[in-house]
């Protein structure tokens, strides 16, 4: 039996007593549609130093230049389209639904996981096709892709930045609240395509795991989780959430 295999039938028998199921992501779910992860060879990272784009600091210091950087990523963004990796998962969460509640708490900016069904989706580190406005607040998804002024302004005249959370930031406190709450209750925790380096999120499944979940890690690399976790599934998840899907359905009728 292969450690797929057993992955979703232990998965399945959470399911079907009832037991929440969550999951967590990163990068490397939207690898496989061609938005690159932040660390591991090709990284946003290795490109970019994070204080020079992503901080307050480089922001106030040179709008244009991490506004830049920004609209790269919102480029990016804007032509991706959901992965075998995401169409899977949301296909997991539609066949628990019968069974047991489901959320998706993920790093990534880029609404992947909406545009491919998933439901109860909490976005730890914002949009990237939002912005906000530090004058007034308001935030807008409006802006063309690319800009075509940077910095952008709001329509009071206020200056615009990317509605993410940057180095040194607190995340909001209602979906950091919400993943802590999702994580204590899971029966069951799939990890996909993170680092797990970043606080808070890394603790997400440490929560879930003291909380008695079963931890299911998929990741072509070995991470911090891996030994933390009951099944360390090595392959893109574009590979293996078809398969895992698959036989999750398979395990719950
Ligand atoms: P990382 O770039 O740190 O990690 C990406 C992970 O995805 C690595 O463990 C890879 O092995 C794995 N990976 C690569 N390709 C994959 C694939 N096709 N399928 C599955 N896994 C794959 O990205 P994150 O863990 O998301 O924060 O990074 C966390 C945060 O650090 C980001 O949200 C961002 C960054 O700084 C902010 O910008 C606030």
């Amino acid at each position: 039996m292969s450690d797929l295999a057993d992955a979703a039938r232990a998965l399945a028998e959470r399911t079907c007593t009832g037991k929440t199921l969550v999951a967590l992501t990163g990068a490397g779910i939207s690898a496989e549609s061609g938005i690159p992860t932040f660390r591991g060879e090709g990284g946003l990272w290795t490109k970019y130093r994070p204080e020079d784009v992503a901080t307050a600091e480089a922001f106030f210091r040179d709008p244009a230049q991490s506004w830049r950087f920004h609209d790269e990523l919102r480029r990016l963004c804007h032509e991706a389209r959901p992965n075998p990796g995401d169409l899977g998962l949301a296909r997991m969460q539609a066949d628990a639904a019968a069974h047991c509640e489901s959320a998706v708490i993920t790093q990534n900016i880029d609404h992947l996981h909406q545009d491919a069904g998933s439901t109860r989706v909490i976005e730890l580190h914002g949009d990237i096709m939002r912005a906000r406005c530090l004058e007034c607040n308001a935030t807008t998804e409006e802006l063309p892709v690319p800009l075509e002024e940077v910095p952008p302004r709001c329509e009071c005249g206020g200056l615009l930045r990317p509605d993410v959370v940057w180095f040194g930031e607190l995340l909001p406190e209602e979906a950091i609240g919400a993943a802590r709450r999702w994580s204590e209750r899971a029966g069951a925790m799939l990890v996909i395509g993170t680092s797990a380096t970043v606080e808070p999120a890394a603790s997400l499944p440490l929560i879930a795991r003291m909380s008695g979940a079963l931890l299911i890690e998929v990741n072509p690399e070995p991470t911090a989780l891996t030994g933390v976790a009951e099944f360390s599934l090595r392959g893109t998840a574009g590979q293996l959430m078809p398969q895992l899907a698959e036989l999750f359905a398979h395990d719950l009728r």
